[in-house]
């Protein structure tokens, strides 16, 4: 008897992570540190490491329960893998943890940095198997940099780690940049010019409520028309097709220029029907969704012995997967942890 297609794709990932909704889960994302060397006025109270939590930052998991998380995942059907934070460069061993990811047959690893500490990492980190990097940058301008990060002279740092992230061929370099409306909407334009100029692929994310302070209003948010119009009325742009499981609406230069333009519009446009993630935090906490109210702790679970233990634990999780988010609707709850525990 002939296959269907959906027969045979169900036999070729037995074991693959679906949620009721019937989104397949293939996209990992492990923070790896709730610490950061920087205090985004977007994620950060600005007063100093976890400073809104009653309690210390929990104990992370080792790199060998980690690891043990990992090769879980990927049993799973987890394609991509990617490293997050807080900052995951604070942490040390993250070079050799990649090539722990790589050994276990993952061929997609990615990082999202704050780019501080990326320059002399980031030729290790691509012969450990890393392949791509998500650097974050919300100014071109010194000044502006410094208000948004709350730590002065990082913008150099943060070029110069672009440049050696392209060198160490960690193709493409994604930047991504937090638009607020009285921060840096004013540099829309700027940094269309900068993907072209650099050849990178430049990506503005609505503001969503996850930060540790309140800076959050719709006022503050720019959305994705007023960005897509403004870059337009200087460079023309053509919309590319979403690839599965994108955040990002993509648009490249009508003129043929070099570098991508991305908008990530969680607030005005959300993608939760087309989600394929699932995050783990640095204390070992299983979140189906950035703004979960619910966690699973996955900590007990990767000290039993059984490995089915943990697996069946991942597939409860995942059946129970939020269907979407409800910002800005009346009754929007705001997760206990914010962005720098969650890590993107
Ligand atoms: N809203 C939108 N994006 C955020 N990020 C951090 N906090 C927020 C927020 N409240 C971004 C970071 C990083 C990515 C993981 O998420 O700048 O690039
Ligand atoms: Fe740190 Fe990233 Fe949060 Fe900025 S957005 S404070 S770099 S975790």
């Amino acid at each position: 008897m002939m296959e269907t297609p959906m027969a045979s794709t169900a036999t070729s990932t037995p074991t693959a992570l679906t949620d009721s909704f019937g989104r397949s889960i293939t996209d990992l994302r492990i923070s790896v540190t709730e610490r950061c060397n920087y205090r985004c006025v977007y994620c950060r109270t600005g007063q100093g490491e976890a400073s809104n939590h009653a309690e210390p930052p929990a104990e992370p998991l080792s790199w060998s329960e980690l690891e043990r998380l990992a090769r879980a995942f990927v049993g799973l059907g987890i394609k991509k893998v990617r490293l997050t934070g807080g900052e995951p460069l604070l942490r040390p061993g993250l070079v050799e943890f990649v090539a722990s990811v790589a050994a276990l047959g993952v061929t997609d690893i990615a990082l999202t940095t704050n780019g501080h500490l990326l320059a002399p990492l980031a030729g290790p980190l691509r012969r450990a198997g890393l392949t791509r990097v998500t650097v974050s940058l919300d100014s071109l301008q010194p000044e502006s940099f410094t208000r948004i990060t709350r730590v002065p002279g990082g913008l150099d740092r943060v070029l110069e780690a672009l440049a050696a992230a392209a060198a160490a061929r960690l193709w493409p370099v994604k930047v991504n940049v937090v638009l607020l409306r009285g921060y840096n909407d004013g540099e829309i334009e700027a940094f269309a010019r900068f993907a072209r100029e650099r050849d990178c692929v430049v990506r503005f994310i609505e503001f969503m409520p996850l930060e540790e302070g309140s800076l959050w209003s719709r006022a503050r948010v720019v959305p994705m028309d007023e960005i897509v119009q403004r870059i337009s009325r200087v460079h023309a742009l053509d919309p590319l097709p979403r690839k599965p499981g994108e955040t990002a609406c993509r648009y490249r230069f009508h003129d043929g220029a070099d570098g991508e333009i991305g908008i990530v519009a969680p607030v005005t446009s959300p993608f939760c029907n087309q989600c394929t993630r699932v995050r783990v935090t640095a204390d070992g906490k299983l979140r189906t969704c950035l703004f979960s109210l619910r966690e699973w702790d996955l900590r007990p679970a990767l000290r039993e012995p059984s490995a089915d233990t943990l697996a069946g634990r991942i597939r409860r999780a995942v059946a129970q997967k939020e269907e979407r988010h409800h910002i800005g609707e009346p009754g929007f709850v705001k997760p206990a942890r914010g962005m720098v525990q969650i890590g993107g």
